[in-house]
């Protein structure tokens, strides 16, 4: 509580470079406080919704633990993919958080519809339910006025195309209700796009990357506002989505090729073309994408900030921890209230300035929400008009025809 007091006295006064080299801990972790005060830390994917749903079936009213600590509250105090409940947000200094409304692949041709919307509704729940920590945010502004008021911004991303049940309605629907990000696909290929999975499995149905539904889909998401996150897609995938939008893309959690050559990950190709659209990698903690191993090692991750930035540029990189949806963190980040220590490592680093620390931390995105925002109004200034196309029953029908397959395959061994 003693090192907290400390630490919250130290608001606008900089840490002189001059002091860096030498500096303790404990003067580095005050420096990053000061500039995670004067910029918001934005943290683009979180996925304690879905644990919400999974270890409390989605009932609020009775998990006083996320504003007691869940990591005194069976099962969560049991579970490796849990690391996230308020005071430690707080702690973490966390300014805006984009909570994942994710619902498993199994759902895609199901109910993925309404299951989503269950964890929208649950976000806003929680949102509501919780307003001395957390307020609704759904633009550039209100991110801003979140940190101000010492609120921690809090925004909606939708993971996984297979929410969207091919349908530019319930993507409308969706940005109506505050999302404001798709993640094109999650394990699993819709009828539109390809995910990483595919690239990696030869075997694997796929569709070459988007196709000209997957490309209208793009389209809409720029009418609207919607920023595309490409996270979990193939690589096809990321350079026809780069070819089709006209506002900065996103990947909410990822990782680099280069370090650990997984399709999971995004290639050097990819990255060099995020300059042009002013676009931005959100960084991932997770250590099966970091060092390809299932190991925790301190800031295995650094390198693959470091790599994003000689290859992009400093412009073009953020933090996406992943918390809540990995089960291995690494050493010193076990949850989100270890945010400072990442800024304080980073600190000792003399290549990165404190300007680039604000621009890591928050700015990049603010710039690139923005983008989105100006591209959103060039194109109602336009008038642009919704897109009223349906998916072609041709586009639907190789994918139904896998799943048909799985399925039966499925159900002749269950019988
Ligand atoms: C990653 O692996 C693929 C497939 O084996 C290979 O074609 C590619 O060159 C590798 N990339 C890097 C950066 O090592």
């Amino acid at each position: 509580m003693a090192l907290l007091v400390a630490l919250g006295t130290g608001v606008g006064v900089g840490l002189p470079l001059a002091l860096r080299s030498g500096s303790s801990l404990q003067e580095r972790l005050i420096a990053a406080q000061n500039i995670l005060a004067q910029v918001p830390l934005i943290d683009g994917h979180n996925d304690m919704p879905w644990n919400i749903r999974k270890f409390a079936g989605g009932k609020l009213n009775t998990l006083r633990a996320l504003e007691t600590g869940l990591q005194h509250q069976d099962p969560w105090s049991k579970s490796a993919w849990s690391h996230t409940d308020l005071p430690r947000l707080r702690e973490g200094r966390v300014g805006a958080q984009f909570w994942a409304a994710y619902v498993p692949c199994g759902a895609q041709y199901l109910d993925a519809v309404k299951q989503t919307l269950e964890q929208i509704d649950l976000i806003k729940r929680m949102v509501d339910r919780y307003s001395d920590y957390l307020r609704l945010a759904v633009d550039a502004k209100g991110i801003e006025e979140s940190h101000q008021e010492g609120r921690i911004a809090s925004l909606l991303g939708v993971e996984g195309g297979h929410s969207l049940g091919n349908s530019l309605g319930v993507l409308r629907t969706y940005y109506d209700l505050g999302i404001r990000y798709v993640t094109l696909t999650h394990t699993c290929n819709t009828p539109w796009a390809d995910c990483s999975i595919a690239e990696a499995d030869p075997h694997h149905p796929r569709e070459g990357g988007l196709t000209h539904f997957g490309k209208l889909v793009i389209k809409e998401m720029n009418r609207l506002g919607v920023i595309v996150d490409l996270s979990h897609a193939s690589s096809a995938t990321m350079h026809h989505a780069l070819d089709a939008s006209r506002a900065p893309v996103i990947f909410s959690h990822s990782s680099t090729r280069a370090l650990c050559n997984i399709t999971r990950n995004v290639p050097d190709e990819v990255l060099k073309r995020l300059v042009k659209l002013f676009s931005l990698i959100f960084a991932c903690f997770y250590e099966s994408v970091v060092s390809c191993a299932r190991r925790s090692w301190a800031y295995r991750f650094i390198p693959h900030i470091n790599h994003i930035r000689r290859v992009a540029g400093i412009d073009h990189v953020g933090i996406g921890a992943g918390y809540d949806g990995i089960n291995t963190t690494p050493q010193g980040l076990e949850d989100v209230s270890k945010y400072p220590y990442l800024f304080a490592e980073l600190l000792q680093d003399p290549t990165w300035t404190e300007e680039d620390l604000r621009k890591l931390a928050g700015l990049n995105f603010l710039r690139v929400f923005r983008q989105v925002e100006k591209v959103r109004e060039d194109l109602r200034r336009a008038n642009a008009l919704a897109d009223e196309t349906s998916i072609t029953n041709e586009e639907l029908k190789g994918q139904l025809q896998c799943i048909y397959q799985e399925r039966s395959a499925v159900q002749s061994v269950v019988t």
